[in-house]
């Protein structure tokens, strides 16, 4: 049975590591950040993703899954899979790959030859051939390989486990025996498997999410028009997802897409094809970011003439920190944008999420947090609705009109029942709706 390491233990990290040991092999995780090792390595998982805690402490008990902050804990592993962020840079639209880079030098220093090194984070086309040279220039009996992953936060274990194909960057057919080994259950039960070389194994992923990010945002222009004719988005979505050339997925029209991939990657993807000198081929991106912020600011456009645009000292109560629901990750998150945004307006905010308070309280120390609903909408002009929990959706609109100060329920995700809220006599808006 092949050994494996995965550097880098984060959201995709742990995660690959968990699901890798779940298919039976030995798995040593491997990060800088010592702390987390000590957490991880207790079975406790530093993040909120479902089902992720169980399936670590199940492997940690089992003797199959190990974390270590010493690199050369991978000494014995065949196969190395580098998991590291690939954040925004600071200083422009471009990924910043110091992590990549330092994980790579890493690796290549404690690898054993004959072992392979294979890339998961997403990273600008042309990267894996550049570290593949200086792999082969510090450690020549190793390969090297990439095998994005398409993972969603939320659905992480799920997404590792029964992927919905498998895509393997490589240089020759040796490389692609050890994956098609690591992956030997997945590609029993069919999953479709994907032989690319290693810059169309790269753009796949960014493909991937462009895509994603396109789809969501032609919903909301779609919004945009509906607004401007009197117009239902959520029908319209509906009635065009039936195609299924369209599909209905990823047409959920509102604030738009955040986190740490959709809205990065697309900016990335731009600024390394600008360096490619394709950069007219990726102009729609700038558009398609454009449209995505564009309806962080629609949303408080909604907020501004419900409140006669007067916001000083009004209490908004907001619905959800999370960039989306069953996380706890508040990277780049709409809705607290849009919370702060409304606060250094002047109002009086107060959020809730289930999960992503701590994390928010430490990127927004301004807006004020509270863990349970009737207190954070307890005498609020206005609550807005804009990461689209359960939880919410089986909220009961006449208790809470009993509460509030006006009943005025703007649904940034369109979510919620419109009609369940106006028969509990609540004014209610929501994007690309009209408004009655
Ligand atoms: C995304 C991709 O979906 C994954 O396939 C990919 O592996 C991952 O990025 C990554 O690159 O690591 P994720 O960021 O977890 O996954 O979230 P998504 O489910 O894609 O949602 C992204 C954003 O779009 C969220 O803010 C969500 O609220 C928003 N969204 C999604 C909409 O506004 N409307 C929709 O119809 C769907």
């Amino acid at each position: 049975m092949l050994k494996l390491s995965v550097i880098g233990t984060g959201y995709l990290g742990a995660t690959h590591a968990a699901c890798m040991a779940e298919l039976g092999f030995t798995v040593v995780g491997v990060d800088v950040d010592q702390n987390k090792i000590e957490q991880l390595s207790i079975g406790n998982v530093p993040f909120y993703e479902p089902g992720l805690d169980e399936l670590l402490k199940k492997q940690i008990t089992a003797g199959l899954l190990s974390f270590s902050a010493d690199f050369s804990a991978i000494k014995d592993c065949d196969v190395h899979f580098i998991c590291v962020g690939t954040p925004q840079s600071k200083t422009g639209n471009a990924a910043d790959l110091s992590f990549v880079n330092s994980a790579l030098e890493k690796v290549a220093k404690f690898a054993k030859p004959g072992s392979l090194v294979v890339g998961k984070s997403t990273v600008p086309v042309g990267t894996a051939a550049r570290l593949r040279s200086q792999l082969k220039q510090i450690n020549p009996d190793v390969e090297l390989a990439w095998n994005p992953e398409f993972l969603r936060e939320g659905f992480a274990v799920e997404d590792t486990l029964n992927p919905n194909r498998l895509v393997v960057g490589v240089i020759d057919d040796k490389s692609e025996q050890v994956l098609k080994q690591v992956y030997s259950k997945n590609l029993a039960a069919g999953i479709p498997w994907i032989r690319a070389d290693l810059p169309t194994a790269e753009l796949v992923k960014v493909a991937a999410n462009s895509f994603l990010a396109t789809k969501i945002s032609f919903i909301n222009a779609m919004a945009e028009i509906c607004e401007a004719a009197d117009g239902d988005v959520t029908v319209l979505a509906k009635a065009i997802g039936y195609d299924p050339r369209i599909g209905n997925k990823f047409l959920q029209a509102g604030i738009g897409f955040g986190g740490g991939c959709l809205p990065k990657d697309i900016r990335a993807f731009m600024a390394r094809a600008e360096e490619l000198g394709a950069q007219q081929a990726l102009e729609f991106l700038k558009e398609i970011d454009a449209i995505n912020l564009r309806a962080r600011q629609r949303v408080i456009e909604l907020v501004r003439k419900d409140l006669s645009n007067d916001l000083k000292s009004k209490k908004i109560a907001v619905l959800g920190a999370a960039f989306k629901p069953d996380s706890d990750d508040v990277r780049d998150s709409p809705a607290l944008d849009i919370a702060e945004q409304i606060r250094s307006a002047g109002a009086n905010v107060t959020v809730h999420d289930p999960k992503a308070i701590s994390n928010a309280q430490k990127r927004f120390p301004n807006l004020n947090f509270e863990s349970e609903i009737e207190k954070t909408i307890s005498g609020a002009d206005l609550v807005l609705h804009l990461t689209e929990w359960k939880i919410y959706r089986e909220l009961d609109p006449a208790k809470l009109k009993s509460i509030v100060k006006t009943a005025i329920m703007i649904d940034g995700r369109n979510a919620l029942d419109q009609d369940k809220w106006r028969a509990a006599g609540w004014k209610f808006r929501a994007l690309g709706r009209v408004a009655k």
